[in-house]
């Protein structure tokens, strides 16, 4: 099972995330989305950051991101991940998911949030359903500078280790059924 972790992170969260389920899962690829020219336009601190990123997740901009290292098209499964911004999805994520051809691809989707974590995971599932993906899992992390990080990341583990069962089960049952 082929399975792809990308991720869009601003401060650190989701790529402590993603490493960590990355390390949990064989045959596992990772990609960062919109490393370097995104993030250096959306400021690090203060006040601004959330002024310039969230106005441009409100109105759910899909910004263009840095051209990616992996092919999304060579995996079975794709693990995304984003931090909540004004509720919403962070543009880069939604840029990667929209340019992916789910058709017949599994997926699963976490974000990190404040404690405000608002609908955006329901929305890419319904999203990536309509192309004809098959999402196995949706889950919410607090930031793990909030509460106990090092519980948050072992969940988060926990869960992609899950997601990537249901996966491979479903994927075997597929088989099989196309066999008989
Ligand atoms: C622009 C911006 C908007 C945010 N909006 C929310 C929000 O609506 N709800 C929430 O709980 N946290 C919000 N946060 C906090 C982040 O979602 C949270 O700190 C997350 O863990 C950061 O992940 P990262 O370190 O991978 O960037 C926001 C942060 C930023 C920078």
């Amino acid at each position: 099972m082929k399975t792809l972790f990308a991720y869009y992170s601003h401060e650190g969260n989701c790529r402590a995330l993603a490493e960590a389920m990355a390390a949990a899962i064989p045959e596992s690829g990772i990609e960062e989305l919109a490393r370097a020219r995104y993030t250096r336009s959306i400021p690090k601190r203060g006040i601004m950051k959330y002024f310039c990123g969230g106005h441009e997740a409100m109105l759910k901009r899909m910004p263009k991101i840095s051209p990616l290292t992996a092919n999304p098209a060579a995996y079975d499964m794709i693990v995304v991940g984003w931090p909540v911004w004004f509720l919403q999805v962070a543009p880069p994520a939604r840029t990667f998911m929209a340019g992916v051809d789910w058709s017949g691809k599994c997926a699963a989707l976490f974000n990190m949030h404040r404690g405000g974590k608002g609908g955006s995971l329901r929305e890419m599932a319904r999203f990536i359903a309509d192309r004809g993906g098959i999402v196995v899992g949706s889950d919410s992390f607090v930031d793990l500078r909030r509460g106990n990080g090092g519980k948050t990341k072992a969940r988060a583990v926990e869960w992609a280790v899950e997601c990537v069962e249901k996966a491979r089960k479903l994927r075997s049952q597929t088989a099989g059924e196309s066999a008989s």
